[in-house]
């Protein structure tokens, strides 16, 4: 969920102005995903290099964060998302860590799509923990897999990066094997159902072959 900062930028607004909006903008798009048939979706909203920000910041991503939790726990229910959290969450207040509890709770009742939400969340730290959750355990593609936050859960088949920046950023490095990859200018607070759409119609045009030759 690239391009907060700079969309209030443009604005004459400071930087946490964007991140709320960014905020709004995925509650929005997460239920168009779910009305268009999506089964998981994942954000990515704060990475481990994250943490190298200005302080205000940091803290202003995490008290939305605390925001987002709270609004989850009252209607996670009634909109029929299931909240996953991915990534290391022991820096994260006891309090924080309470809410996300609560949250997993209620996800076991609740069926529909499933919204997973990396936070504090690095690809390389992911698979670093992963491999020391194995713990000298034999080392396969399968049983790596099965130590990720994401197990249990199919890699991506679509990522879409808005914001402009045609990188990763350390995100679901493992996970992005073959999954295809559009990117977007538009600035994550502008995104709208009409990008998803577009990013859709992208991914179907694609000729997916894993490594194979085409059938
Ligand atoms: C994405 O927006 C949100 C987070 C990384 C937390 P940015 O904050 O990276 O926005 P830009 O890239 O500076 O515009
Ligand atoms: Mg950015």
């Amino acid at each position: 969920m690239d391009g907060n900062g700079r969309w209030a930028s443009k604005r004459g607004l400071p930087r946490h102005a964007g991140h709320a909006k960014g905020a709004e903008v995925f509650r929005r798009i997460a239920t168009e995903c779910k009305e268009m048939g999506v089964e998981y979706l994942t954000v990515y909203a704060f990475s481990t290099e994250n943490n190298s920000r200005p302080e205000d910041e940091v803290k202003a991503i995490w008290g939305l964060l605390r925001k987002y939790l709270l609004e989850s726990i009252e209607k996670m229910e009634k909109d029929g998302i299931r909240l996953k959290f991915l990534g290391d969450l022991d820096i994260l207040p006891p309090e924080y860590l309470e809410l996300v509890s609560k949250t997993n709770e209620i996800s076991a009742r609740v069926s529909g799509m499933q919204a997973n939400v990396c936070f504090n969340y690095g690809g390389r730290d992911e698979i670093v923990r992963a491999v020391k959750r194995l713990g000298g355990a034999e080392v396969t593609e399968k049983s790596l897999s099965d130590a990720m936050d994401t197990a249990g859960i199919p890699d991506p088949d679509l990522l879409i990066r808005p914001g402009g920046e045609k990188r990763l950023s350390n995100f679901l490095l493992w996970q992005s094997a073959y999954a295809e990859m559009v990117f977007t200018d538009t600035l994550w607070p502008d995104f709208t159902k009409s990008d998803l759409v577009a990013a859709f119609k992208e991914y179907t045009e694609r000729n997916r072959r894993f490594g194979g030759v085409k059938s």
